[in-house]
């Protein structure tokens, strides 16, 4: 059974994936967590936690060798180490390739799925794939402010393919659960049900317009599975896939909301104020997954988001 290091192990979407990864029977899996309460959280899952600090270069080399690690998935937060999580990787890549060739030996390369996300393609002037570049001169689209940097970090890991074997999922908005991404969305929708008012106005801090790429986070789970067992060779030349189900408007997702929450408070779109993460979520969004389906065989099984809301803002509500 290949070992799996899943960065973010005790996250919303680390810890969907590494029990996902768990529950096939073909992986023993590795996650990091910051506290010893996560830590006892990813043991309860037979997930082996690592309480090291793995944004330091030198240790998370250290982990992936002294455990064999053999991929590691970084679906951290930690936006600005994921430099030095990438080179930790490489580094103990290049150990391992080093020590065997000392013997004339070689041996399988280490596999790296790195967590990015649809806001690279900005709100695009046309329909985009993964297929299309992002961040450059000749895309549809800017990145996200948030996202920015990502365009280029996603370079500098498709770069280090001469020592490891390489994936990057992209995914879109993420639904299920705990849904802490729709906060901005649900959150005054919610009030207006605690407060009882139903003739003021409800404020979302969003644009009209905005539309949203939607998945739900087992879906994002399956994707990153299903590249974790084609990593060593069976991604093709672009390893680089969005995963998306549908896209939805924010007028549709709000009202939907509403007849979950039984609220008949009207409306106001108050625009995103000059804030980079409402601006993010306020994309219009123009991509699909079509080749994360035929390359990866994904086949997202949580559909229907605005008919199954109800469902999905219990389970927000039930995690505030
Ligand atoms: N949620 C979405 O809708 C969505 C959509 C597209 C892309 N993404 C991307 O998916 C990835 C995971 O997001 P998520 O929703 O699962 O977020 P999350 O629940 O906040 O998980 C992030 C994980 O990263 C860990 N982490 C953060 N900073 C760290 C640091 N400095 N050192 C070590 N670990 C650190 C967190 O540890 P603690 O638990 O200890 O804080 C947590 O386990 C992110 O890269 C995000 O940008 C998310």
């Amino acid at each position: 059974m290949p070992n799996v290091l899943v960065l973010g192990g005790s996250g919303y979407l680390g810890l969907a994936l590494s029990k996902s990864l768990v529950a096939s029977g073909n992986y023993t899996v590795w996650g990091s967590a910051r506290t010893p309460e996560k830590g006892k959280l990813l043991a309860l899952s037979e997930i082996s936690p690592v309480e090291d600090d793995i944004t330091n270069a030198e240790i998370l080399s250290t982990i992936i060798i002294e455990n064999d690690i053999n991929v590691v998935v970084d679906t951290t937060s930690a936006y600005e180490h994921a430099m030095q999580i990438l080179e930790g990787v490489t580094q103990a890549a290049k150990t391992r390739r080093d020590t065997l060739a000392k013997e004339n030996f070689i041996g399988p390369k280490l596999g790296f799925v790195y967590c990015s996300g649809t806001w690279v393609h900005g709100s695009p002037s046309a329909r985009v794939s993964d297929l299309s570049p992002v961040g450059t001169t000749v895309s549809k689209g800017k990145p996200a402010t948030p996202t920015a940097w990502r365009a280029g970090h996603e370079q500098a890991i498709l770069a280090a393919r001469d020592v490891l074997d390489v994936a990057i999922l992209r995914p879109a908005t993420i639904y299920g659960r705990g849904s802490w991404i729709w906060n901005t969305w649900w959150e005054p929708v919610l009030k207006a049900k605690q407060s009882g008012n139903n003739s003021e106005a409800i404020q979302i801090p969003a644009d009209v317009q905005a539309r949203s790429p939607t998945v739900h986070v087992d879906d994002v789970a399956a994707g990153f599975h299903a590249a974790i067992d084609r990593i060593d060779g069976g991604l093709g030349a672009w390893p680089v896939f969005d995963l998306v189900t549908e896209t939805v408007g924010v007028q549709e997702v709000t009202e939907a909301v509403k007849g979950a929450f039984e609220v008949t408070a009207p409306v106001e779109y108050t625009g995103t104020h000059g804030n980079p993460f409402f601006e993010a979520l306020s994309l219009v969004s123009k991509t699909e997954a079509g080749r994360a389906r035929t390359v990866l065989g994904w086949e997202p099984r949580r559909t229907e988001f605005i008919l199954n809301i109800p469902v999905y803002v219990r389970a927000w509500e039930a995690a505030q």
